[in-house]
């Protein structure tokens, strides 16, 4: 574990955040099988563990993290897929549903946290239209192409117990 102190700009005041780095599990744990429950209300506990998420993402180096990769059985993932070179954009994601989703599908090479060192190629919709609570409790909607898309449903994948490497098997079923 490690922590850091961090100054985020919240509704015009300054808030000091202390944000702990979570251990990530790793496969084959069997809470990675899981499938997660949803969460009620996005209350303060939930946003706190969000900004957790964020750190251990942000520190593994990753650009998703779902919460039972830290141990956490909730439908709440995080992410943040923007490069380098582009200012961080972060997104808190709670309850996802996917609402519609193209048959056109675009390959990516995966990576997982909870699978270090594994790179696997896997075909999903190019886009996705998603609904889900953000940090405040508000019901939102996000549509995602490219790198974004795929993320994401690798993220909801997650929360149902699946993993990038059963795409694997199941393709070649
Ligand atoms: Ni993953």
């Amino acid at each position: 574990w490690g922590a850091y102190v961090s100054f985020l700009l919240y509704e015009k005041k300054v808030k000091l955040v202390v944000m702990a780095i979570l251990p990530i599990i790793k496969a084959p744990d069997p809470i990675l099988k899981k499938k997660c429950v949803k969460v009620e209300r996005v209350d303060n506990k939930i946003q706190e563990l969000m900004d957790d998420m964020l750190a251990t993402m942000y520190a593994a180096p990753g650009v998703g993290l779902a919460a039972p990769q830290v141990s956490i059985l909730k439908r709440i993932i995080v992410i943040d897929v923007a490069k380098n070179d582009e200012k961080p954009n972060p997104l808190k994601i709670v309850n996802p549903e996917i609402i519609e989703a193209s048959k056109e599908l675009a390959t990516y090479d995966e990576g997982c946290l909870s699978f270090p060192t594994h790179y696997v190629q896997i075909g999903r919709s190019a886009r996705v239209r998603v609904c889900y609570l953000d940090s405040e409790n508000k019901q939102k909607e996000i549509e995602a192409e490219g790198i974004l898309s795929t993320c994401i449903q690798h993220e909801m994948d997650h929360l149902d117990g699946v993993l990038f490497v059963d795409h694997i098997s199941f393709l070649k079923r």
